[in-house]
């Protein structure tokens, strides 16, 4: 069995989950969700980033010691993803003791290669970005590029790493890979930035400013930098590094059999030259394997105005789930962005994308089901399933070539299409009319084998997405559970006995009864 493993970034203990959040982490949800129906060995791994001066600081203000705001936060987030649906197989928190382990066993390694040194450093921080700025990217307002924040002018000793000597060989990387970065639009915009020379990375913080982090193995009055510590998450959860075997010559060991490295980062945009420079260098400084791929996409904005705390606007994913199911939510930001590109959330929007899922997948359920106990008492016709299968198959295929490219929203909407054209097939072959006529019976048995076969490879493409209503839609069908898409060739509904029950998808608002419904 080939295996996956895919990372979210891990998140800031000290915010509250919310819409931009849950989009990442959902996003790699369907990802994986996918990639386990397909037959793989998924390993997802998302977390929360827990030290630095962001963290230590929110600490301060709420009156709590940072560990106890993370531990406060790291709940909030398993949470939220729990009730969101998310299927991680293991959530990482940057103060584990393995953790820690790993992150100096690689500052070792990168220190036994010659590639670390110590300097006088200023520069302008941005405490909300944890990361310095040049004199440029802050402007004459100096502020956070970023987010708008304040930065700071900061003098002080910190360690460096040589990212500088690994600029030609990222730029090669990325010219002979050219899908290690998706989408195309941000892989140029990476390419862009090493068109500049490559400074040095500050890989170390004085402890006297920061103390919460994870101290230098070779001098601890000086904190990992907090970018470097988070980054190295995804290689701690891999395996790949034993931080209790003997230290090898250069930092550590040899790499255990892992999952490292990584087959895709997702983050967003905001985030990609720390996966897309700063990771792929340390990287390649401590003799590892990079990652597969990056996939970095957009942020989602309400109007066109960023959502921020300070202006009020954040969309609470939470409150959207309390009303509408976590489904809902899930197919509204999957189907609404374009993986990669910026979307505005709308709450017209996602009453438009709640009404397709009510209208055309519930819908059909809905007619196919009742027909099938109205005309066959229940249980579906043996015939062969003859009609639909050119525009099923079409619509497997290019479901599966959106979710292995990383554009869902194609992927979802050819499934969405399917649906549809479902409903169709239904109005051209009137099975109301059909079962009027004695002569056209056979011809009404193999219409509703159609429909519930469709059904059934409805519900596979639907599981990544909406992964309640899926379970209940094979339910519904007579499926011990939803088919892998391995066994879609072989299923065989003949015989199966359906039960109709309440509407997949409740309407949101009260809206006439459906036509094809009435009428059967
Ligand atoms: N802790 C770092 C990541 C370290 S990974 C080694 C961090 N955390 S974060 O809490 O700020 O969350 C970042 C993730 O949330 C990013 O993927 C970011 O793009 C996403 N979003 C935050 N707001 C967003 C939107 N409004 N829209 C979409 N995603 C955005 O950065």
């Amino acid at each position: 069995m080939s295996s996956f493993y895919l990372t979210t970034p891990i998140y800031y203990a000290s915010g509250e989950p919310h819409i931009g959040h849950a989009y990442t982490t959902i996003l790699a949800d369907v990802i994986a969700r996918y990639r386990r129906r397909a037959g793989q060995d998924v390993l997802f791994l998302t977390g929360t980033d827990e030290h630095g001066q962001k963290i230590q600081e929110a600490a301060a203000e709420q009156g709590m010691s940072p560990l106890e705001l993370c531990d406060l936060m790291a709940g909030r987030f398993e949470e939220a993803w729990e009730e969101l649906g998310i299927s991680h197989d293991r959530f990482i928190r940057t103060t584990e003791a393995e953790h820690r382990a790993v992150v100096a066993a690689l500052l070792e390694r990168l220190r036994d290669n010659g590639l670390i040194y110590e300097a006088e450093y200023a520069g302008w921080y941005s405490v909300g970005q944890e990361r310095y700025f040049t004199e440029k990217e802050i402007g004459p307002g100096r502020v956070d590029p970023i987010a708008g924040g304040p930065v700071r002018r900061i003098r002080e000793k910190n360690w460096f790493f040589r990212m500088s000597r690994f600029r030609q060989r990222l730029i090669r990387h990325i010219e002979d890979n050219p899908e290690w970065i998706v989408p195309v639009g941000r892989r140029n915009e990476v390419l862009g930035f090493l068109d500049q020379p490559l400074a040095d990375l500050s890989i170390s913080r004085p402890r006297a400013r920061i103390h919460w982090g994870i101290p230098l193995p070779w001098d601890d009055s000086q904190v990992t930098y907090v970018w470097v510590d988070a980054l190295t998450n995804y290689l701690t959860a891999s395996g790949a590094i034993d931080p209790a075997a003997p230290k090898g010559e250069r930092g550590f060991g040899d790499l255990r059999p892992s999952r490292w490295p990584a087959d895709v980062h997702l983050m967003g945009k905001d985030i990609l030259t720390t996966h897309a420079v700063y990771w792929p260098t340390l990287l390649m400084g401590a003799d590892l394997p990079l990652p597969r791929r990056i996939l970095a996409h957009g942020w989602w904005v309400v109007g066109d105005t960023k959502m921020s705390k300070s202006l009020g606007n954040v969309v609470d994913p939470i409150g959207l789930r309390e009303r509408f199911g976590a489904d809902a939510v899930r197919w509204y930001l999957m189907r609404e962005m374009s993986t990669g590109q910026d979307a505005s959330y709308a709450p017209e929007r996602f009453l438009a994308r709640y009404d397709e899922l009510a209208n055309v997948l519930g819908n059909l359920a809905h007619r196919a089901l009742s027909m099938v106990r109205r005309y066959r008492g229940g249980c579906v016709p043996g015939a062969a399933a003859g009609g639909l299968a050119r525009e099923t198959e079409a619509a497997l295929a290019a479901y599966r070539r959106g979710l292995e490219g990383y554009r869902l929203h194609e992927g979802f909407a050819a499934a969405m299409n399917l649906a549809r054209g479902a409903n169709g097939f239904v109005e051209a072959r009137e099975p109301w009319a059909l079962a009027r006529d004695p002569e056209r019976r056979g011809e009404l048995d193999r219409t509703l084998a159609t429909l519930v076969r469709t059904l059934a490879v409805l519900a596979a493409m639907f599981e990544p997405v909406a992964p309640t209503r899926a379970r209940k839609l094979a339910a519904r069908l007579g499926l011990d559970a939803v088919p892998l898409f391995a066994e879609l060739d072989a299923l065989r509904v003949g015989g199966l006995s359906v039960t109709v029950g309440t509407p997949l998808f409740p309407r949101a608002e009260p809206v006439p009864p459906t036509r094809g419904a009435d009428s059967c």
